[in-house]
């Protein structure tokens, strides 16, 4: 094989694993990055009165909710906009992989 092959399939090789981890994110680092969740939702997720639970909710429901906030569709959730705009599109995708592995 030429060179120029491997390296076309070196970097196919790297993009494709990048992205199976994006798609299916990745708990460990989710739960890390939800402490700056859990003063508001609970460091169970089970959230309270005034704030939703985040447990169980599954991995699409959670990223169309984050995008929304992102996005602005959901603007009136002021306190939610401004944490969903730190977030990258792994961070979401890490914090959904955790939520969905919670007990509601
Ligand atoms: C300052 C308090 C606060 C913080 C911090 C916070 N949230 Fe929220 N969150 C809320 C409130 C209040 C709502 C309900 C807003 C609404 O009506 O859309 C909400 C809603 C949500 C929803 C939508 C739930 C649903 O069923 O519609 C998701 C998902 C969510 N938060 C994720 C997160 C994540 C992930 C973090 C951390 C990066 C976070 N939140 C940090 C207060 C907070």
């Amino acid at each position: 094989m030429s060179k120029t092959a491997l390296t076309i399939l070196a970097s196919l090789s790297l993009a494709f694993g990048a992205g199976a981890a994006w798609a299916g994110g990745d708990a460990a680092a989710g739960k890390a990055k939800s402490e700056a969740c859990a003063d508001c939702h609970g460091e169970d997720g089970k959230g309270d009165d005034e704030t939703p639970a985040l447990a169980g909710l599954s991995a699409a429901d959670f990223t169309k909710a984050m995008t929304e906030y992102q996005d602005g569709t959901r603007a009136e959730a002021k306190m939610m906009v401004k944490a969903a705009k730190k977030l990258s599109a792994e961070d979401i995708a890490n914090l959904a992989a955790y939520y969905a592995t919670l007990k509601p």
